[in-house]
């Protein structure tokens, strides 16, 4: 039987949502999973059916201004503390009842908690890959506490558990290109909202999902996984893998080379994360591998300008990574809002990386400093100025 005591920070998200399945799931097993803390944002009826069903002894909210109402939400069934934003997140990832942290938050607003919960020597689960992606260079020294989340980091962090460093020629992520993987060049322009947001093979939260079809989002995962791995940005290299089957493959000296397959459910690795190092069974569909295809093709510069621009941001170093997550948080959101075509997300990003005055090794002060600089540029990108 597995116990686990959990904080978890973005509940009513996407992984959130999944961690509590899964924690259910494994309730159901006879493990013993209590949740300690759950924290969210604005979704204020989730969170309190969620605070009903599991109990924990602190629930934090993202504003303070939805402390009250959420009480009187929460006061027919439930007598915990009620905190609101970085104070209560604080206190959720540093509480001593608390001995695993699952970080499912989305943004910049993760890498705070990730760095709370490990210098409380809590184990952290981490799906919010903004935290490695800004500050990696801050969490670094404390890796071998964090279990990741991320499909693709999982499926690595599975492979190369066994491998002694010199084994590995190089790690190779797999990207299912997204919904215009053949799409022509030619309409690109003309992209909808509602065409961006259908990803072909994940269902996941509105950014990643357009992150997903930029593949902005590979490019924050090869930063990832420099950080996680300890890997030099030489041996990091992404393939498109339409059917998601592969989602991290590792080459060895040898030139043989070692694949995790499994179906497209989040459900695993989270399982994985929260169990970690046992591995228990789950109910998540097999893969059929007699009808799986498999194929492979490189990612065109053409097809993903923001997927280069943004690996060359990882490659740089300093405060580029933060600059390019802070503008392009903002410009896909500008975009969900309709004020700049989908387009404008890669030429935006290329525009405002290289204006940036980098800081190398910043402090945290100097991260949220180029992180305020690249949201207020983007922000003010006037859409036939983008470029
Ligand atoms: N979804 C996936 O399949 C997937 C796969 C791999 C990695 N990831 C990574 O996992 C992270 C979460 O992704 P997601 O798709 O689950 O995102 P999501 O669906 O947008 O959920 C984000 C969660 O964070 C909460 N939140 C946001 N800002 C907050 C703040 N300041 N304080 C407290 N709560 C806050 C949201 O609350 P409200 O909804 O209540 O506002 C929500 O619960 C991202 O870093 C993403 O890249 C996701």
């Amino acid at each position: 039987m597995i116990t686990r005591r959990i904080a978890l920070l973005g509940s009513t998200g996407s992984i959130g949502t999944q961690t509590l399945a899964v924690i259910e799931d494994l309730h159901r097993a006879g493990h013993r999973f209590s949740v300690i803390a759950l924290a969210a944002g604005k979704n204020l009826e989730l969170l309190a059916a969620q605070v009903q069903r599991f109990q924990p002894k602190l629930v934090v909210i993202e504003q303070t201004r939805d402390l009250n109402r959420l009480g009187r939400l929460l006061r027919p069934y439930w007598s915990g503390e009620l905190l609101a934003g970085g104070e209560g997140l604080h206190a959720a990832v540093t509480h001593p009842d608390v001995d695993l942290v699952v970080n499912a938050l989305v943004g910049a607003a993760g890498l705070i908690p990730t760095l709370e919960a490990l210098r409380a020597n809590k184990i952290v689960a981490l799906a919010n890959k903004e935290s490695l992606v800004i500050g990696g260079h801050l969490i670094k020294s404390s890796r071998v506490s964090i279990i990741p989340i991320d499909s693709e980091h999982s499926a690595l962090f599975q492979l190369v558990r066994s491998l002694r460093p010199s084994e590995i020629e190089r790690v190779i992520l797999t990207a299912s290109g997204g919904p215009f993987r053949t799409r022509p060049l030619d309409s690109f322009a003309q992209i909808t909202i509602d065409e961006a947001l259908q990803h072909p093979t994940w269902r996941m939260g509105k950014r990643i999902t357009i992150d997903s079809a930029t593949l902005v989002n590979k490019a924050f995962e090869v930063i990832e996984a420099h950080w996680l791995f300890d890997l030099p940005y030489e041996k990091i290299s992404v393939l498109i893998h339409p059917q998601s089957a592969i989602h991290g493959l590792v080459e060895l000296t040898d030139g043989s080379l070692l694949a995790h397959l499994s179906t497209t459910d989040m459900k695993l690795p989270i399982q994985y994360a929260l169990t970690y190092p046992e591995r228990v069974p789950s109910s998540v569909e097999r893969l059929d591998l007699v009808k799986q295809r498999l194929e492979f093709a490189p990612v065109g510069r053409e097809r993903y300008p923001a997927f280069w621009t943004v690996l060359e941001a990882g490659r740089r170093g300093g405060t580029y990574p933060a600059v390019a997550n802070a503008a392009d948080e903002v410009l896909v959101q500008r975009f969900l809002n309709n004020e700049i075509a989908f387009t404008q997300i890669a030429q935006g990003l290329e525009t405002i990386l290289a204006e940036h005055q980098p800081v190398q090794n910043p402090s945290l002060e100097e991260i949220w400093e180029a992180d305020r600089w690249a949201r207020e540029r983007a922000g003010k990108l006037s859409p036939n100025r983008v470029r």
